[in-house]
């Protein structure tokens, strides 16, 4: 069983090699949800944002694109490096969000592919302190009743900084901070999923995935890979 430090060096060496990677099967999963994430950020005016976990900063690019205020949050120090260097407008804070202090309010707290590095004592933590900093959060999560999140632990694919939650009991946690859930979407159904670890003999064809997804992400929306 590894230990927190061990954890965040694995988290760390894994989210630097795979996390927007054009080679990384999930790739275009994750794109997709970047895109519903766009449509659903309103034109930002100078609006305050915090977006926390940035990792390479796809977020923080949309948030700028829409024109937000961008305040953001990185454990990951050389993540926090090249995202003061790729965006020299936005102030980046390095540290655990759940632990530094970050001063000021938001319009708008981001949290994408984010909870999931975190359990659920701690997502319950984060949740809290959002509520007393922001008026809304968008907020995704690794599905633990999709294919994927099924598939990734029963063949122990899962990594030990990784941690998933059923539609229903992030809605409660949302809920119990305080927050009213206004919208909610699922996206992938069907996800790639492989035999092998890291994504070896993949099971799924994308192309028979993109088809099924048209139509089973609105049917099924609470079994989706990513909500
Ligand atoms: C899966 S990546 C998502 C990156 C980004 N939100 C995106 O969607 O492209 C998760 C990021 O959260 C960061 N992270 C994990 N735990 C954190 C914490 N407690 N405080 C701040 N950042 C954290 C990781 O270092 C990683 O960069």
């Amino acid at each position: 069983m590894p230990d927190a430090g061990d954890r965040h060096r694995d988290m760390n060496r894994y989210y630097e090699e795979r996390w927007e990677n054009p080679s990384d099967p999930r790739d275009f999963v994750f794109k997709q949800l970047n895109a519903l994430v766009m449509e659903r950020l309103q034109d930002g005016k100078r609006q305050t944002v915090l977006d926390v976990g940035s990792g390479k900063g796809a977020i923080v690019s949309m948030l700028r694109q829409r024109d937000y205020a961008i305040n953001a949050v990185e454990l990951n120090e050389t993540f926090a490096k090249s995202l003061r260097k790729n965006f020299p407008q936005a102030r980046i804070i390095e540290g655990d969000t759940n632990t530094i202090e970050v001063s000021g309010r938001f319009d708008v707290t981001t949290a994408i592919e984010f909870v999931q590095n975190l359990d659920e004592t701690s997502v319950r933590k984060f949740l809290a302190r959002t509520a007393q900093a922001t008026s809304s959060v968008v907020i995704s999560v690794s599905n633990r009743q999709s294919i994927h999140g099924l598939w990734v632990a029963y063949r122990r694919f899962q990594k030990s900084f990784v941690y998933t939650y059923i539609p229903k009991q992030i809605e409660a946690m949302l809920e119990d901070a305080g927050f009213v859930v206004t919208y909610r979407k699922g996206v992938w159904l069907l996800t790639p999923i492989a035999l092998l670890p890291d994504f070896r003999l993949p099971l799924i064809p994308a192309w028979f995935a993109r088809i099924v997804n048209r139509i089973g992400d609105r049917v099924f929306p609470r079994l989706c890979h990513l909500y």
